[in-house]
């Protein structure tokens, strides 16, 4: 298959990054990454969650994100939402975009949002139905597509299950979550052939954490088979509080940096892109995670030497 001649980064650092941070992130440091990320041409970024602060403390703050960020034309932000609760508080923090998140696997099911695949499968229909009433967007996740952290492989055949079930309730796309990172390219191609079988590639998204190194070849294999929508994650900022050890997102830097090489247009501007990822990485008191930040870090730094 030829590669896709474009493609759409979603940027979910705000929300997948942060929300693994121990220390709490003030809230101004959050509204100021996501607009740096919103003026580097991106459309899509994922901005908080509302779900319960017990759970995830760090994304208490929500409705203040959304209501503090200068909301920019032909940008969505999207939520995360895991039940009907999280959704009102949503609406009423003025989103128009909000995302489910189930998982290929019933112990991360239970681990992640406390009940089993099909419980929050029922959870989240009449969520889907609200939310289109109220002509908002819906997309989904399916955790743990190449392993779990519990329960170890995952056939691909329960990740197209339950893909397909979300593309009934009503999502307009479906991200396939690498949650750990254990996946290679092989056998994120071959589960996206499965999944593909039973929902639209134009329906999907990847999602690949960077724990083992492999996340850009995940993606370049992806691609590969007509995956046109990857989410990344800028810095490489992130973890999942509920998959221990599992680290941070492929970075939207280094995501970047291979489409520009490969021909493929996002829209996006790198240096934009590494700036948002510098002031975050800062703010939060640690070095990015993107090479091509550090890279281009260290050029700069040889060329002021140099002059
Ligand atoms: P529960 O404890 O079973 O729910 O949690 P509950 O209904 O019994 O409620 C417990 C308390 O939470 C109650 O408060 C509720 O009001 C409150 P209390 O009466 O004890 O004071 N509550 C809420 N508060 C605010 N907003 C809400 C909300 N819902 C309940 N929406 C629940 C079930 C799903 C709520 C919980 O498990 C939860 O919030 N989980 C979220 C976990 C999470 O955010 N995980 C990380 C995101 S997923 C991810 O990172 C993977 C992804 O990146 C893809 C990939 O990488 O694979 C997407
Ligand atoms: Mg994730």
């Amino acid at each position: 298959m030829p590669l896709p001649k474009r493609v759409k980064i979603v940027e979910v650092g705000p929300r997948d990054g942060l929300q693994n941070e121990a220390q709490m992130v003030p809230t101004e440091v959050k509204i100021g990454l996501i607009d740096r990320l919103s003026r580097s041409g991106l459309v899509a970024i994922e901005a908080t969650s509302f779900v319960s602060p017990k759970w995830v403390p760090q994304m208490a703050d929500s409705t203040a994100v959304m209501e503090g960020i200068d909301r920019r034309l032909g940008v969505s932000y999207p939520v995360l939402t895991p039940n009907l609760k999280g959704l009102e508080a949503a609406a009423a923090a003025g989103a128009t975009e909000v995302a489910i998140f189930g998982a290929a696997s019933e112990a991360f099911s239970q681990k992640n949002i406390n009940c089993s695949i099909d419980q929050s499968l029922e959870r989240f229909a009449p969520l889907v139905a609200a939310a289109t009433e109220r002509n908002m967007r819906v997309r989904g996740y399916v955790s743990c597509v190449l392993g779990c952290p519990y329960e170890g492989d995952v056939a691909p055949e329960s990740v197209a299950k339950v893909a397909r079930r979300l593309l009934d309730l009503g999502c307009y796309e479906v991200s396939l979550g690498d949650t750990i990172g254990v996946g290679t390219p092989g056998k994120a191609r071959a589960m996206v052939e499965v999944v593909s079988a039973v929902v639209p590639v134009q329906h999907l998204a990847v999602h690949f954490h960077d724990t083992y190194g492999q996340a850009l070849a995940n993606v370049l294999a992806c691609l590969e088979r007509g995956v046109a929508v990857v989410d990344s994650s800028v810095a490489g900022l992130g973890g999942c509080p509920y998959a221990a050890g599992a680290s941070g997102n492929l970075a939207s830097e280094d995501l970047l940096y291979m489409l520009e090489g490969l021909g493929i247009e996002t829209g996006v501007d790198l240096q934009a892109l590494i700036e948002a990822g510098l002031y975050i990485s800062k703010s939060i008191g640690r070095p990015t995670g993107s090479k091509v930040a550090q890279a281009r870090g260290c050029q700069a730094a040889l060329e002021k030497q140099a002059s």
